[in-house]
């Protein structure tokens, strides 16, 4: 893996000519490009083959929640897209993802495709401690919540999960190495932190032990966006 691949930028807009020009401005730089809800549902499954057809890697983040049934051929359509990552919420609970995985790896061993690493969600970047307490319902910690949500994640055979930097390192403790930690959430010490709360540096989200760091706003909101996708590279290099 090329240092460019730790940073994956989300393409968080709803045109697909301006998703595709994105891709291309940002080509030298990128490695790996995050398509969401927006985009998917803007423009659809083609946008993906256009992003293979310049040679980057698609995280599909659509973040599946549903019965393990409906997870799991999701699971498969994503594969059968080619997508390098796509993620479904560990609160979906143990069967969901374990039946999501397992259907994805024999689906690719029987049409000889190559198989998507599968993320579980933990706590989303946006939700607090007070949020999770007083509107998720939760009562145990965050940090406790995280841990239990990744350790099934794991049990499940996930390849990783998508995280706050902030739990990174206790993840990684739970979870061991070779356990993929994805973090949004990531802003640069010069720019707001927009709606999210449990946010961290580039820098700081590698050195917790980040394996990639997702940005979006941070990046795409600058006067030079490229630029700063390059400083962000640099600043990944030294971590
Ligand atoms: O603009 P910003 O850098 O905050 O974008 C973060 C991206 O990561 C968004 O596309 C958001 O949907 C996604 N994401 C997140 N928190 C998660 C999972 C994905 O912010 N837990």
């Amino acid at each position: 893996m090329s240092n460019n691949d730790k940073l994956i930028l989300a393409l968080d807009v709803s045109e697909y000519d301006y998703a595709l020009e994105l891709v291309d401005k940002f080509g030298e730089h990128i490695g790996i490009f995050k398509v969401g809800l927006e985009l998917y549902t803007a423009a659809g499954p083609s946008v993906i083959e256009e992003i293979h057809k310049r040679g980057k890697s698609v995280f599909l983040d659509l973040k599946f929640h549903d019965i393990p049934n409906t997870v799991s051929r999701a699971g498969i359509a994503a594969a059968r897209l080619g997508v390098f990552m796509f993620n479904v919420h560990a609160s979906g609970g143990y069967d969901m993802m374990k039946r999501c995985r397992d259907d994805v790896v024999n689906t690719c061993l029987r049409e000889n495709l190559n198989r998507p690493r599968i993320l579980a969600v933990t706590v989303l970047t946006s939700i607090s401690t007070e949020i999770l307490r007083n509107e998720v319902g939760i009562q145990h910690s965050l940090n406790t919540h995280v841990r239990h949500l990744a350790g099934l994640a794991l049990k499940a055979g996930l390849d990783g999960v998508v995280a706050s930097a902030k739990e990174a390192a206790m993840i990684r403790g739970h979870c061991g190495r070779g356990f993929l930690i994805v973090t949004p959430g990531i802003r640069t010490s010069w720019t707001p932190v927009d709606d999210q709360m449990r946010t961290m540096t580039p820098k700081q989200a590698i050195r917790e032990g980040a394996d990639y760091i997702v940005m979006g706003r941070a990046i795409l909101n600058q006067k030079d966006p490229v630029k700063t996708a390059e400083i962000i590279n640099q600043e990944i290099l030294t971590a």
